[in-house]
């Protein structure tokens, strides 16, 4: 695989597009015929995409996450159908402007269409992936009716048919899933990547992260038959990650510095020192850098 890194069609909260080098880099796993990658929080899917294994298991409990991977999978969602979906949604905006987002928006609450999640992602505020209490999705408008041009649409078209063809002739399960039950799944040889949400920082429907959940990640990753990474903000200016030297000790720690630039306010915003941490026997050798291909992730 090469450098640089592709980016999917959706955005989440977290991404780790500009990480994934990083994160590639430093994992050491040798893919077996039987052997499985494993993404209990797969989001957007930037990491799994980008390194295109054989066989995967790829979870999450944000359904439409999973409705919109699996529709590409199956060929119900291709680059021209986006593309033409794209310009008729992007004109019918570009005429009504933000009354055309939240009509969309409502017609998404009730029928959960996965273009109509694309639409949405696309258009609106800050790249946001936030659901209400009920499960509803409640990000406004970004106030840019002109937003689908043609090259956006292009760009997104083209997204849509990367990841189509990253997950062609695979053995890729996408599945609506918690985390706890994803582990029960590991077995020896399979690698899991875990990327959790950030401990009381954009809690939602499908993003309600705290303490208790956290530790009982780390009991349980740590059982593991298998290797295992775990994304995790490490600091930013005004404090450290106790959560990791409570729970993840032990492991390889890896650090990249970081620029986060999705959140819904500035103070959710800005550099932060993020962590990889590794099982031993499952890091690449110290003097690897991102700059560089990734180490023996397909053998
Ligand atoms: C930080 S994001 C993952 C970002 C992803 N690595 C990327 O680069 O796009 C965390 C994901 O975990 C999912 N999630 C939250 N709670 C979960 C749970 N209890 N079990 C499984 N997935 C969960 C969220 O829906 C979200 O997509």
């Amino acid at each position: 695989m090469t450098l640089p890194i592709k980016v999917p069609p959706i955005k989440c909260q977290g991404i780790k597009t500009k990480l994934a080098p990083f994160i590639l880099s430093q994992i050491q796993w040798a893919e077996k015929d039987r052997s499985q990658w494993i993404e209990p929080f797969l989001g957007s899917g930037v990491v799994v995409f980008n390194l295109a294994p054989k066989r995967a298991l790829l979870t999450d409990t944000n359904q439409h996450i999973i409705a919109f991977y699996r529709s590409i999978q199956d060929g119900r969602i291709n680059r021209s159908m986006v593309s033409e979906f794209l310009h008729d949604q992007g004109d019918q905006l570009l005429k009504n402007g933000a009354d055309y987002y939240y009509e969309v928006r409502d017609r998404f609450n009730q029928f959960a269409s996965p273009l109509d999640f694309l639409f949405l992602n696309r258009a609106c505020f800050n790249g946001l992936m936030r659901f209400n209490s009920k499960g509803g999705f409640n990000v406004p408008f970004c106030r840019k009716p002109q937003r689908f041009a043609q090259s956006y649409i292009t760009k997104i078209a083209n997204q849509v048919d990367w990841v189509a063809n990253q997950m062609a002739g695979k053995d890729w399960e996408f599945r609506v899933a918690t985390w706890q039950d994803t582990l029960t799944e590991a077995r020896l040889g399979d690698f899991v990547y875990l990327d959790p949400p950030y401990i009381g920082r954009h809690t939602d429907y499908y993003n309600a992260w705290n303490q208790a959940e956290a530790e009982n990640l780390a009991v349980l990753t740590k059982q593991l038959p298998c290797g295992f990474a775990v994304s995790m903000w490490l600091e930013n200016q005004h404090r450290q990650n106790s959560h990791i030297q409570e729970c993840w000790s032990d492991l390889d720690v890896r650090i990249c510095q970081h620029f986060y630039h999705v959140g819904s306010r500035e103070s959710l915003r800005g550099a932060i020192a993020e962590a990889l941490l590794i099982k031993p026997g499952f890091s690449a050798s110290l003097d690897t850098t991102p700059s560089r291909s990734p180490a023996k992730l397909h053998q």
